[in-house]
């Protein structure tokens, strides 16, 4: 049951967000908390796919990922952006080079994430529009492990420039200079058009839409470039 008794929101929430939104999104539902701590927030991270399949099942309050579909079906916020950049152990010889083109990054081996993630689907039609093959030489479904391998010295991958937020500027990764790179993305709250969201599910819609999150954005460190 929502209650909006003298201004203090009560109730639950339910969010869906694809996996790279781990890195900010329980960051900025912090205050949204303090500011109303009647609200029970239950946030679910997956993949793109699966997003949309939740989509269509109706089982969520809001989805929140990168590419919204393209249907007069949903009702799409865009909140914040999404770059997506090469990253590369800080040994590695491309590393400090400057606008590596595309060509030369594709002939390193690849690690990428699983079939169904957005950000594997960003980095295919990338290179697909150049022509251009990826020898990928692992599979993994998490952005996390991904980065474990690359310092591991098993290959370069492509992921959104926040899975580095928390990395120490002289850690063991490093953005690579690349030509046509970072992919420029945003991420979008959306809901299905049919639905008329919870006062709960308007409230966060609102304060994602508000100026708070900006500051916050800004605020999430992020390593310079190589
Ligand atoms: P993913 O989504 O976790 O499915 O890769 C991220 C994105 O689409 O930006």
């Amino acid at each position: 049951v929502v209650a909006d008794l003298k201004g203090l929101k009560q109730g639950q929430l339910e969010i869906a967000a694809v996996s790279t939104t781990k890195y900010f999104l329980p960051r900025i539902i912090g205050p949204f908390c303090q500011r109303y701590p009647g609200v029970d927030i239950a946030l679910q991270f997956t993949n793109h796919e699966h997003i949309l399949n939740a989509l269509l099942e109706n089982q969520y309050d809001i989805y929140i990922l990168s590419l919204p579909p393209d249907s007069p079906e949903v009702v799409t916020l865009q909140i914040m952006e999404n770059p997506l950049v090469a990253i590369a152990p800080r040994e590695h010889a491309l590393a400090g080079q400057v606008k590596v083109p595309l060509e030369r990054l594709a002939q390193e081996p690849f690690i990428m994430r699983e079939v169904g993630s957005g950000t594997r689907r960003a980095i295919e039609e990338l290179f697909s529009e150049r022509g251009l093959e990826i020898s990928v030489r692992l599979e993994l479904g998490s952005n996390e492990a991904i980065k474990q391998a690359i310092v591991g010295g098993l290959g370069v991958s492509v992921l959104s420039k926040h899975t580095l937020a928390l990395e120490k500027e002289d850690g063991p990764l490093v953005v690579l200079d690349v030509e046509s790179l970072p992919i420029q993305r945003h991420w979008y709250a959306i809901y299905p058009a049919g639905k008329q969201p919870t006062i709960v599910a308007k409230t966060f819609l609102e304060f994602l839409e508000s100026d708070t999150l900006e500051p916050l954005s800004k605020a999430i460190p992020l390593i310079d470039e190589a």
